[in-house]
């Protein structure tokens, strides 16, 4: 088992419990898509499991390391070198070229892998857009070259919070493609919060978010 969330619970400070008793497991390899109404929790959820936020009750395992157990360095040993994240926003670094925001994490992890790199690079057809900067890129484009500096790191689990909601239908289909071809080629699993029934129906599992459970 790579991800095992066990009877979770999170209140923000002040306000209603917005996740009140999740549970929801992940093999290694396999893809899950979490859908649930806006405000339902789930990208709340995608940051408890990536270590960046802590929770009230319950316990989220992830490679056998109970999280509540982790200090704040093990957590973010655990972010850098387990995990990635893919966003809605593209989040790539203005002032650097594609090369250098497609290797920036795997740097600073110090598990970077040039080869790796380059076939990334290429498998996501940016070898020709390496020079230049995130401003000159298309959307589809700039959430590639976020795909490919998720994996990098060649993450064992990479979680995804709406990555085509800023795309049109063509570019959402390439970038979706992409992601499962390459989770599937290095058995990374995936985790991916979608509003998209058509999305959610190519990954091998789905779970619904609702009244802070899973349906
Ligand atoms: N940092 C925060 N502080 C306080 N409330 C938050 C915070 N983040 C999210 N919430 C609230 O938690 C609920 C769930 O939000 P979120 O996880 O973003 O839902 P979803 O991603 O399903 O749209 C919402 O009511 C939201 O307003
Ligand atoms: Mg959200």
């Amino acid at each position: 088992m790579l991800l095992s969330i066990d009877h979770v619970q999170k209140s923000y400070p002040g306000g209603r419990p917005v996740l009140n008793d999740v549970s929801l497991t992940l093999e290694q390899g396999q893809t899950l898509a979490l859908t649930g109404e806006s405000g339902s929790g789930k990208s709340t959820l995608l940051h408890l499991v990536a270590a960046l936020d802590g929770f009230d009750g319950g316990e989220i395992t992830l490679d056998g390391r109970p999280m509540s157990s982790l200090n704040d360095i093990e957590r973010a040993a655990l972010r850098r070198n387990t995990l990635s994240l893919v966003f809605q926003q593209f989040n790539l670094i203005p002032s650097l070229t594609i090369a250098q925001n497609l290797s920036i994490h795997a740097r600073l992890a110090k598990r970077e892998d040039p080869e790796w790199i380059e076939h990334l690079t290429k498998r996501l057809g940016l070898a020709d857009l390496r020079n230049r900067y995130p401003e000159q890129l298309s959307g589809g484009q700039q959430q590639r070259v976020a795909i490919g500096r998720a994996m990098a790191i060649r993450p064992r689990l990479l979680l995804a919070d709406e990555p085509t909601g800023n795309l049109d239908e063509t570019a959402s289909a390439v970038v979706l493609d992409l992601m499962l071809s390459l989770v599937a080629d290095t058995g990374a699993a995936l985790l991916l919060v979608t509003h998209s029934n058509e999305i959610a129906n190519r990954l091998d599992r789905r779970a619904h978010l609702t009244g802070g459970r899973i349906e």
